[in-house]
């Protein structure tokens, strides 16, 4: 049945902003089984939440109906945007959080509900489509519709109009054409790990495109590069004092919006066409989930490293131990410098190799799509399970373990071992993998966005050779410490345990029992002797992991990529596979139950 678009948002909504909160913050309690009861200011009563199925790993889903309970006990349903300001006022006390940073955070929060409202209002007739059939790449990374799933603001977007959001946004499926400038090489900060240069790869760029007239790439004058924008970061581009001085003095040209149309991917600010041999990433100057999207040099340099190191020897063999695994690479990167040299993080624009040509992009999901909440039924996951289960005539439970298994050893060995044997820590949330579901279960798999890598200790001794000697950036260079923690939230909080919560969402598998299937799966890895022991001992023995607190990230507005401290905003959660699972407390033996 279709629900009415604001429920069926609020639904999302609830999921993703009260599993959010309620990591981070531990003053709820259980009542009975299946309901959850929040302290709101002693005047104002208690909040109630009731479980449609409870996680075991950090995710529960929610019934949509929410209690306010009153002082004097009476009962009455709430709409989510009230409870979120109850809640509020409650946690502005705690925190000691500032009335204006709480406003803030309502307003993002009623923006994330009414944008997905839109989405969902828009392609109402489309929602079958998306949770049920065949997809392909670019169907799948426009089809999150939900966004990040424990955060209390998946979908809001500061800096862009409802108009332009319908245009730009990856979930309305629109296209559009690049913007097109040249620029003097003097004014432009560019690099390129591979044989092309940046300047070379532009013109490769526009000379693949199908739908480019070459008027404009005759008239490049001598000594200048051409450059493509996002059509919407163009006109931000057009406003900046810099930029408008360089056109004004003839150092750049600006030829207007040109060519094949291109779509957003889930990023939003990452697009793809299958005519190019590159995907580009911009800088977007919108502030999505924790940050306002520029990309940082110090962010663009990790593609560059990457790419090198995966060439040498080691590099190498990383790749042929797992064909089937590859790390979408960004080999070349280039902004706008100001007058003083300075780069400008508006102009940030980053090549990213395009694995997925019109013919090879059947079936080839995003795992944040397949696993993401569907406010009508099933996760998308568990219905192209049922199918599956049904084509191979075998129960749901024995296709659900064996799809695990698969994911697991396609999906999590090869950045398991890219950790312990390399020392390369890719950020591999749910929306950094891609996966090829050809044939039902997952055969391969991509990693893509080099920006969040971070290289541990091992991966400075072998790559040594490759890596700069006296590095600008070297943020990313980290103890192993807070590599393991980082890579941890991501790989297996984020990713993994997303996994075994969508696996499990339709009550038909235990959670507890695929648990028991990972820790059984990384006790395994510990036992063959890797290079590095430590992030697995962590993964298997600490009471507890740093999970990113995403709610009060947003709550007092801190903008994650210019953080000092990158733990600072991470909490610790019980670690679940030391954990009971009825209880939520950590079995005497240290086993899974
Ligand atoms: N499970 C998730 N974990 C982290 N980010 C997610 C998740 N699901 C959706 N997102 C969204 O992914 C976006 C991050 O992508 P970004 O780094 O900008 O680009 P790209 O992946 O193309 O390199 C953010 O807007 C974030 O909210
Ligand atoms: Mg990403």
């Amino acid at each position: 049945m279709q629900t009415h678009s604001r429920s069926a948002a609020e639904v999302l909504a609830i999921n993703s902003f009260f599993n959010a909160l309620l990591r981070e913050w531990h003053p709820w309690q259980w009542r009975g089984q299946n309901k959850i009861t929040l302290p709101l200011l002693e005047n104002d009563g208690v909040l109630q939440l009731e479980l449609e199925q409870k996680g075991i790993a950090g995710r529960h889903r929610f019934k949509p109906e929410l209690q306010h309970i009153s002082p004097d006990g009476s009962e009455k349903s709430i709409p989510f945007l009230e409870s979120a300001r109850l809640l509020c006022k409650k946690l502005a006390q705690d925190k000691s959080i500032h009335q204006a940073a709480i406003s803030d955070f309502l307003a993002r929060v009623e923006n994330s509900v009414t944008n997905t409202q839109q989405t969902l209002a828009e392609r109402s007739q489309n929602l079958e489509a998306l949770y049920h059939q065949d997809t392909t790449f670019q169907e799948s990374e426009q089809g999150l519709l939900a966004g990040h799933s424990v955060h209390p603001v998946p979908k809001s977007r500061t800096g862009m109009n409802s108009s332009d959001t319908h245009l730009y946004a990856p979930e309305f499926g629109q296209t559009f054409a690049l913007h097109w400038f040249a620029i003097d090489n003097r004014m432009l900060s560019d690099e390129s790990a591979e044989a092309l240069s940046f300047a070379q790869l532009t013109r490769q760029l526009a000379e693949d495109d199908p739908a480019l007239g070459v008027q404009f790439l005759e008239g490049i004058p001598e000594g200048f590069t051409l450059l493509p924008a996002h059509p919407w970061q163009a006109r931000q581009w057009l406003k900046h004092e810099s930029i408008a001085q360089l056109i004004l003095d003839g150092h750049m040209q600006d030829f207007g919006a040109h060519g094949s149309h291109w779509a957003a991917t889930s990023s939003m600010r990452a697009v793809h066409a299958y005519h190019a041999r590159h995907m580009l990433k911009f800088s977007l100057s919108v502030k999505l989930t924790n940050s306002l999207r520029h990309l940082l040099p110090k962010e663009v340099e990790r593609g560059k490293e990457i790419f090198r190191a995966l060439q040498t020897q080691q590099g190498q063999s990383f790749s042929q131990r797992f064909p089937n695994f590859q790390i979408i690479h960004e080999p070349a990167h280039a902004c706008i410098m100001d007058a003083d040299g300075q780069p400008i993080a508006e102009t940030m624009v980053v090549f990213r190799d395009n694995p997925f040509p019109k013919q090879d992009s059947a079936h080839i999901e995003l795992l944040a799509t397949l696993t993401q909440d569907n406010p009508n039924g099933d996760c998308r996951l568990i219905n192209r399970l049922h199918l599956l289960a049904m084509s191979e005539a075998r129960p749901f439970s024995a296709v659900a373990t064996d799809w695990f298994k698969a994911f697991l050893t396609k999906v999590i060995e090869p950045l398991l071992a890219a950790q312990y044997d390399y020392g390369l820590l890719f950020g591999a949330h749910q929306q950094n993998l891609l996966i090829d579901l050809t044939t039902g279960y997952p055969t391969r798999a991509w990693f893509r966005d080099c920006q969040g890598t971070g290289f541990s200790p091992v991966a400075q001794a072998l790559f040594a050779e490759v890596l700069p000697k006296n590095p600008v950036h070297n943020e990313h260079h980290i103890s192993g410490d807070i590599g393991n923690k980082l890579f941890t939230y991501y790989l297996l909080i984020n990713t993994t345990f997303g996994v075994t919560g969508a696996l499990a969402s339709s009550g038909e598998i235990a959670e507890k029992d695929l648990l028991h299937d990972l820790k059984t799966f990384l006790k395994k890895l510990r036992g063959n002797n890797p290079r590095d022991t430590s992030c697995l001992d962590y993964m298997l023995e600490s009471d507890t992991l740093q999970a990113k607190g995403n709610f009060f990230c947003c709550l007092t507005a801190i903008n994650e990529n210019t953080l000092e401290n990158p733990l600072g905003i991470y909490h610790p959660m019980g670690n679940p596979l030391l954990m009971d699972s009825s209880e939520h407390i950590k079995n005497k033996n240290g086993q899974s139950s």
